[in-house]
């Protein structure tokens, strides 16, 4: 038995869907820990594109169980019609293929009104939410007023609930947002309705993966967003409100640190960002839109053009530390094909001074520059590469210095979108 935990290593966006994809062949349970429907996982299977949300990409293969963990937020909407889209292309997902926790906070509408009334209402110092609800839902599991998976399973509960919550939520929404306030029979109808088709997936998950550990399965839980955007180490306040580093798959599936033996750091060749907050190695020029279009970097979930920039090594370095990586996943690299030189971030500069980890303020990592090393580039179609020596040599350097600066080797290298498109040097189970 090994269990394995995929993590981004930088601010989400770094390819995760289609690492844990590929892992998943190994696994017999693939587990969500945090986050919600603000992420998206981009799969090509058999040149064919899927999008999903909240559903862990192992539904995809016959056979493996899927766990959505206490740490995650679930919009039952969302959730509902990510069956209904599977079941369309034959993937039937029955109770025996996907667990919900029975522990997992629901997303309701008066989160996402919050969100987008919240964010307007900021002006140009939003955060650029996904609009999901995401963080007022964790607000309020953190408030501890939020509804969970098994108040839907109690209609009284959620009735009560949905029912306290709305009298605060619609002084909120009218009183200070100057939105329009919500009403409760329509909101309890429809939850209830979706509570009579969830219910039947609503389960102990912590208590099923311990019967997996004790069957010797092999589990593998899947991070979604990166280090950066967490809520307690990544560029505050322009982070998601879940932990989605390695130790979050602890507290947010319901097993002990003991249970985790691999832990891969997903890094994008290169770097992205969707929303607001600084960006060190951003490039507003035509090299940062050649990696944009080649890289198709529009976000999975809103269709938002990612800001693009050198890899930037501060960063990855940080991630390193913070998830305890044991080997990196290198995605995108096939993206970098045909740029003449290439740039890494070794360090930044701050007044005059070297600094090696990101700094906590805002303000002053605003004022960073970036520390370059140059490396020249490759112009060799890479995308059939299947093993290392099929590589040119200017992209295994690229590969070595990112190994030699981060003190961790790599063990797959991803050179386009399909399944097949992947070098495994090293298998993490
Ligand atoms: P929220 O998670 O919707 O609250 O958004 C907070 C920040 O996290 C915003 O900058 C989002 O763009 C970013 N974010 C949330 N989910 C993802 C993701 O899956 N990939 C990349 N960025 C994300």
């Amino acid at each position: 038995m090994s269990n394995t935990v995929v993590v981004g290593t930088q601010w989400g966006d770094e390819g995760k869907g289609k690492v844990v994809d590929l892992l998943t062949a190994k696994a017999d349970m693939v587990v969500r820990f945090q986050g919600g429907n603000n992420a998206g996982h981009t799969l090509v299977v058999g040149g064919k594109q899927f999008i999903l949300h909240i559903i862990p990409s192992g539904i995809l293969y016959e056979g493996k169980k899927c766990l959505i963990g206490n740490g995650v937020v679930v919009d039952p909407e969302v959730l509902l019609q990510e069956i209904q889209d599977l079941k369309m292309v034959g993937k039937e997902v029955t109770p025996e293929r996907l667990s919900l926790s029975d522990k997992a906070h629901i997303i309701m509408p008066y989160h996402k009104a919050i969100d987008l009334a919240r964010e307007a209402a900021k002006g140009r110092h939003k955060i650029g939410t996904t609009g999901r609800g995401i963080g007022p839902c964790y607000e309020d599991k953190v408030a501890r007023t939020g509804v969970r998976a098994v108040d839907l399973t109690e209609p009284e509960t959620l009735e009560e609930k949905i029912g306290t919550n709305l009298k605060e939520k619609n002084f909120f929404l009218t009183k200070f947002l100057d939105a329009e306030p919500l009403e409760l029979k329509p909101i309890l109808d429809r939850y209830l309705g979706m509570a009579e088709r969830l219910v039947p997936f609503i389960t102990d998950v912590s208590l099923e993966l311990d019967q997996g550990i004790k069957a010797n399965k092999n589990i593998l839980f899947e991070g979604a967003q990166g280090t950066h955007l967490d809520v307690d180490h990544g560029t505050y306040p322009f982070v998601t409100s879940s932990n989605p580093v390695a130790g979050g798959a602890c507290a947010g599936a319901g097993i002990g640190p003991n249970q985790l033996h691999h832990v891969v750091g997903i890094v994008k060749a290169y770097t992205t960002r969707v929303g607001a907050g600084p960006f060190v190695t951003e490039l507003v020029d035509e090299t940062g839109d050649y990696i944009q279009e080649r890289g198709q970097e529009f976000g999975a979930t809103t269709g938002r053009r990612r800001r693009c920039g050198w890899l930037d090594l501060v960063v990855v370095q940080d991630s390193v530390r913070l998830n305890g990586l044991d080997s990196l996943a290198i995605t995108k690299l096939d993206v970098l094909t045909g740029l003449e030189r290439l740039k890494i971030c070794v360090g930044y500069e701050f007044d005059g001074e070297r600094v090696t980890t990101r700094p906590a303020s805002q303000r002053k990592l605003a004022r960073c520059t970036p520390v370059y090393m140059e490396i020249p580039g490759w112009q060799e179609d890479i995308s059939q590469a299947r093993r290392l020596d099929q590589l040119p040599p200017q992209t295994l350097a690229y590969l070595e210095t990112i190994e030699e600066i981060t003190g961790v080797s790599v063990s797959i290298i991803s050179v386009g979108a399909g399944r097949e498109d992947t070098i495994l040097v090293q298998d993490p189970f």
